[in-house]
């Protein structure tokens, strides 16, 4: 069938609006939803309507081009148009916190707006070409990082991810799943493992899915089982996305990600990264200045609508955890994979 990887692209302008996947409902329902006003693509983003460091990135672009056609139409002087839109854009930014790939994405957008020489109908117009430009960038860097990760991929391995680094977390192909699409493309015995991913159940929901969709051997776990196997000796290896990678290589992916990382290191299991550079923040040192984002008691009380603990418990929902650098094997980038010396490889990977 091979679906994900040929016919499904998970966000992608259209001329005027934004069209994609509606994430909350599957693998119920495989839903498109029209995005057409910058506000609706800030909630569909902060709903998780769209989710993955990838996909919320070029989502944000598209965001920002949405704005950009909405002022369009107030009859504003160039100048007002440049302001309004810089502090639409600014607002685009805080949709969500941990996933530094919306800013980046967003900036790529002020950069366009603050530097053009065209008039608004021409900023407007580049504006939408960057967003064709960003997906189709997304899927070949995706493409690349599967090269490079492949080659890591032991003949008949069995690989754990954690969460959704897949097609639907990127326009198409996805980072980590990129790299089991690659792999299994050179060797059909290799399997996935894909851990459930409470609370919100990425792996189970989507991980899944695309991967059968593609006819990749997949098995789901839970979230604890993690170390059971690899004590049986039945994981070769872990991939995993990220949503931040820091200078030093420190990098957070959704809660969870920490424990399959320690619990690599216990049992000998190599534990990679796999994310684009504009995943990387340069501009911060250690995964200390990684904000992390809160989210909703209910994502923990409830599954599917249904409460599953005493309603007067107390919560506490962290979306993402930070893996320290010490604990990664390597970072599979589009410019190859980077190896501790992280401020290292990750500064030279910048300047190939
Ligand atoms: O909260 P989500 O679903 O947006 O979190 C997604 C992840 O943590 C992914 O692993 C990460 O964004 C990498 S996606 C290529």
């Amino acid at each position: 069938m091979k679906e994900f990887e040929s016919k499904i692209k998970t966000v992608e302008w259209k001329d005027n609006y934004s069209k994609m996947v509606d994430q909350t409902l599957l693998p119920e329902e495989f839903k498109y939803v029209n995005i057409t006003s910058g506000q609706q693509m800030y909630d569909a983003i902060k709903s998780m309507i769209v989710r993955g460091a990838p996909a919320i990135g070029v989502s944000g672009a598209h965001g920002v081009a949405l704005y950009a056609q909405e002022l369009q139409k107030e009859n504003l002087s160039k100048d007002e148009f440049i302001s309004k839109l810089l502090e639409k854009a600014d607002y685009m930014a805080t949709s969500r916190p941990t996933a530094v790939n919306l800013m980046w994405a967003v900036e790529k957008q002020k950069n366009i707006i603050k530097n053009s020489k065209s008039d608004i109908n021409g900023i407007v117009n580049e504006l939408k070409e960057n967003c064709i430009k960003l997906e189709n960038e997304d899927i070949s860097i995706n493409k690349k990082i599967g090269e490079y990760g492949s080659e890591v991929v032991p003949k008949g391995a069995t690989i754990l991810t954690h969460c959704n680094a897949g097609a639907l977390a990127t326009v198409g192909y996805g980072t980590a799943l990129g790299v089991v699409r690659s792999a299994y493309a050179k060797d059909p015995t290799i399997q996935v493992f894909a851990d459930e991913t409470r609370p919100r159940q990425q792996g189970a929901r989507i991980t899944t899915l695309e991967l059968t969709m593609d006819g990749i051997p997949t098995t789901l776990i839970t979230d604890g089982m993690c170390s059971y196997f690899m004590k049986k000796g039945m994981i070769d290896m872990v991939i995993v996305g990220a949503d931040r990678i820091a200078a030093n290589g420190d990098t957070a992916n959704k809660i969870g990600t920490y424990t399959v990382a320690i619990a690599a290191k216990y049992h000998n299991v190599p534990f990679y990264v796999a994310a684009p550079l504009s995943t990387i923040d340069t501009s911060i040192k250690s995964g200390d200045e990684i904000v992390i984002e809160e989210r909703s008691r209910e994502e923990v009380t409830h599954i599917n609508g249904k409460i599953i603990c005493s309603p007067d418990v107390n919560i506490i929902n962290p979306g993402f955890d930070v893996t320290p650098h010490n604990l990664i094997s390597g970072i599979i980038t589009e410019k190859g994979i980077l190896r501790a010396d992280y401020n290292k490889s990750i500064s030279e990977a910048f300047k190939k």
